[in-house]
């Protein structure tokens, strides 16, 4: 009797490891583990309300997917506003005040409250939002299920995400150290790249390329077109935008791969991808093949959604994707004097000025 129990002991304990070491990568996490049959068709319903209405706000979602995971992992950290006068994540440079789409992720996150109260983690509505955005702007041919059950974290820190984040000015060489540090390789930070071909770009991220002289990197008619939309920032402070892609800038396609070999594309940072055979080649073979591209970009945004994801106790639902949840009544509040886990200010030995200021105003 007692061996039978304690097999069924031993059985459960199994299952139960099993279900939670399996549970991340688990593509139906919601309706398998916490019976949420619609949480992604709620997510899927509020992005293609607002593409439709605004394409924009869809490259806004896959690149707030990007800047998410690549400081702190997936974790909707890049959520999280100002807490006690100290800003977090969105106020960065790379972020503010081009990042977008922050009010499709506060409307599906209301939605699924109402639906399934604290059961959908904001880290997760992120990266439903960005498989979604690409869906629609692809008009179906990216397509891919994504797993669930992340986290969202408890901590945001603004000077995280400089030192972190790829820069439009970076060579090939810098750009491979900061993907390959979060687990990304090279022919899957190409196939990423293929995103430029669609949102919006501030001119301050490329005027260094038009003035005062134009880079020989730069197609000249392309350059010129550029300096039309885009005065000398000396003259002009007001920093003006212009599309990616300008054949197609609404559509996630293969595009930004002819864009490159033509000398058309905004970054010095997309240029780099001719300065090296490997790179070069994966150019090539993007822009001659879309669907091969499709099936690519899609393999490497699951990957992306895998970055240092929190489970257990590393993380928490978040009632509001904007703050992290009040501490419960279970737990004594902190002393005082110790500042709440919140978004704690950086690591007193950390100077600020540890990133050095980019050249740009903003990017
Ligand atoms: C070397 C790496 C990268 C660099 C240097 C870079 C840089 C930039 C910059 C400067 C902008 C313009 C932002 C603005 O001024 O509004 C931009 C836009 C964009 N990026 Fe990247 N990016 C990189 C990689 C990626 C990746 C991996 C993705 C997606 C998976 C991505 C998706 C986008 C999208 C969709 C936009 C348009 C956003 C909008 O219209 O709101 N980027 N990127």
């Amino acid at each position: 009797m007692s061996t039978a129990r304690n097999t069924f002991l031993l059985l459960s304990c199994f299952f139960l490891i099993v279900a939670v070491s399996t549970a991340f990568t688990d593509f139906n996490f919601y309706p398998k583990f916490k019976n949420c049959h619609d949480a992604e068709n709620i997510v899927r319903d509020v992005v293609e309300g607002y593409v439709k209405k605004d394409p924009g706000l869809g490259a806004g979602l896959i690149r707030m997917f990007f800047h998410d995971c690549f400081v702190r992992g997936c974790d909707a950290s890049i959520l999280l506003d100002k807490y006690d006068n100290t800003d977090t994540e969105k106020f960065a440079i790379p972020n503010n005040p081009s990042l977008r789409g922050f009010e499709v992720i506060d409307a599906a996150k209301e939605k699924l409250e109402k639906e399934y109260p604290g059961v959908v983690s904001c880290a997760d509505i992120i990266a439903f939002a960005a498989r979604d955005a690409a869906y629609f702007l692809s008009k179906g041919k990216i397509s891919y299920n994504i797993p669930s059950g992340r986290l969202d974290g408890r901590i945001s820190i603004k000077d995280e995400v400089l030192p972190a984040l790829p820069a439009p000015f970076h060579n090939l060489t810098e750009q491979k150290v900061l993907y390959e540090a979060k687990g990304i390789s090279t022919a899957e930070m190409v196939a990423l790249l293929g995103a430029h071909s669609i949102g919006r770009s501030h001119c301050s991220s490329f005027t260094s390329r038009l003035y005062p002289t134009i880079d020989p990197t730069m197609d000249p008619g392309f350059a010129s077109n550029l300096k039309n939309k885009c005065p000398d920032p000396k003259n002009k402070p007001v920093d003006g935008v212009v599309v990616q892609d300008f054949l197609t800038p609404d559509k996630l396609d293969n595009e930004y791969y002819d864009n490159v070999k033509a000398l058309k594309s905004l970054f010095f940072s997309d240029w780099s991808l001719l300065t090296s055979d490997e790179t070069r080649e994966l150019v090539t073979e993007f822009s001659e093949k879309p669907e091969f591209f499709a099936e690519k970009f899609a393999e490497a945004m699951i990957k992306l959604g895998n970055i240092e994801v929190k489970t257990g106790t590393q993380g928490e639902i978040r009632k509001s994707c904007r703050v992290v949840n009040y501490p419960t009544t279970t737990a004594p509040p902190p002393p005082a004097n110790v500042p709440t886990t919140r978004a704690p200010p950086p690591p007193a030995n950390v100077p600020t000025t540890m990133a050095p200021p980019p050249p740009y105003p903003t990017y």
